[in-house]
């Protein structure tokens, strides 16, 4: 494990970690806090980054086999984090790079891919953003069709849905500054809005939750505030998740990725 990576896990504090001793953590992850380790990362390494070595299919193709030379993995896909979601010419469409992942092992390695909600689509995943950490996030909203995914993403954000008639914007714009059960309401991105300061979400997921003890992707984060606002979950990889992502991501362009994140 590269030494520079485990520095971003330092910062947290004897208190939260007191906090969290209450909330059933494994006895594991919790020896893994203590030495200033975070679960996320182990997981990139030896579950993604294993899956990424595997061969597969009728071939036994590995990613690896296509995208590593002289022993590292190839720049656009050691970045490719930093720039997804993007446009497919070949989907015709906006895809996340969940979806990226699925479309290589189905045209490529000629398996079934993982399902967006399997462990193994997320491990694969966040080894792809672990690779990417330090690269300055950069998701296109200026071509057409990506234009036409940040606006829908916008829209997606800002429409009331749900039971309490709650959109995004209610609680990450109008409401920052305010605590909701015991949380900090803040703006997504990197620009403080009515004075509270952004969290900078998309620069910190697929980040590892201590109150789940797993590693959840942005969407699945995003699935997690749909529910608390009694919201009917979007499925993943659907195009208002796509489109939401993209959006969120656009408000922290510019930002260095610092992933995998560790989060309550
Ligand atoms: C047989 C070779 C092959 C295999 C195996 C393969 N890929 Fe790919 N991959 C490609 C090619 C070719 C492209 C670019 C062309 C395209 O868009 O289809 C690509 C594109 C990508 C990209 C997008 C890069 C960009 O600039 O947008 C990512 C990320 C990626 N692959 C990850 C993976 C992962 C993860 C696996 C294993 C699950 C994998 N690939 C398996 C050949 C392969
Ligand atoms: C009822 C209020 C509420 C609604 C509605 C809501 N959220 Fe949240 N959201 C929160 C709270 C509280 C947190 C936790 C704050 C924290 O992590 O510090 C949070 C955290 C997040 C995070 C993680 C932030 C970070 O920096 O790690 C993301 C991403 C997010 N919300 C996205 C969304 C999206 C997208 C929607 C709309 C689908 C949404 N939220 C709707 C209250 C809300």
């Amino acid at each position: 494990m590269k030494a520079k990576k485990l520095i971003g896990a330092l910062f947290i504090s004897g208190a939260v970690f007191g906090t969290f001793a209450a909330e059933g953590i494994s006895a594991e992850d919790w020896a893994l806090y203590q030495e200033g380790i975070n679960p996320g990362e182990v997981f990139a390494e030896e579950v993604g980054g294993a899956l990424f070595e595997k061969p597969m299919g009728p071939e036994g193709k590995s990613c690896a086999s296509c995208h590593t030379k002289n022993g590292e993995v190839e720049e656009r896909v050691a970045t490719a984090a930093a720039y997804y979601p993007k446009y497919d010419p070949s989907c015709g469409k906006v895809i996340s790079l969940e979806q990226r992942i699925q479309l290589c092992q189905k045209k490529y390695q000629g398996v079934k891919p993982f399902s967006l909600k399997s462990k193994e689509n997320t491990a694969l995943t966040t080894y792809l953003f672990y690779l990417a950490a330090g690269t300055p996030i950069n998701v296109d909203i200026s071509s057409p069709v990506a234009k036409e995914y940040y606006e829908y993403g916008r829209y997606v954000f800002t429409l009331k849905r749900g039971k309490r008639h709650l959109s995004c914007q209610v609680c990450h714009e109008f409401a920052v500054g305010k605590l909701l059960r015991m949380q900090w309401l803040k703006p997504l991105g990197k620009d403080p809005v009515m004075g509270a300061e952004g969290s900078r979400a998309a620069d910190h997921w697929p980040a590892f939750r201590m109150t789940k003890n797993k590693v959840q992707t942005l969407q699945q984060r995003f699935i997690g505030c749909q529910k608390q606002a009694g919201q009917k979950p979007l499925p993943l990889g659907s195009k208002e998740m796509v489109a939401l992502e993209l959006y969120v991501k656009s408000l922290s362009n510019g930002v260095e990725l610092k992933t995998p994140g560790l989060r309550r």
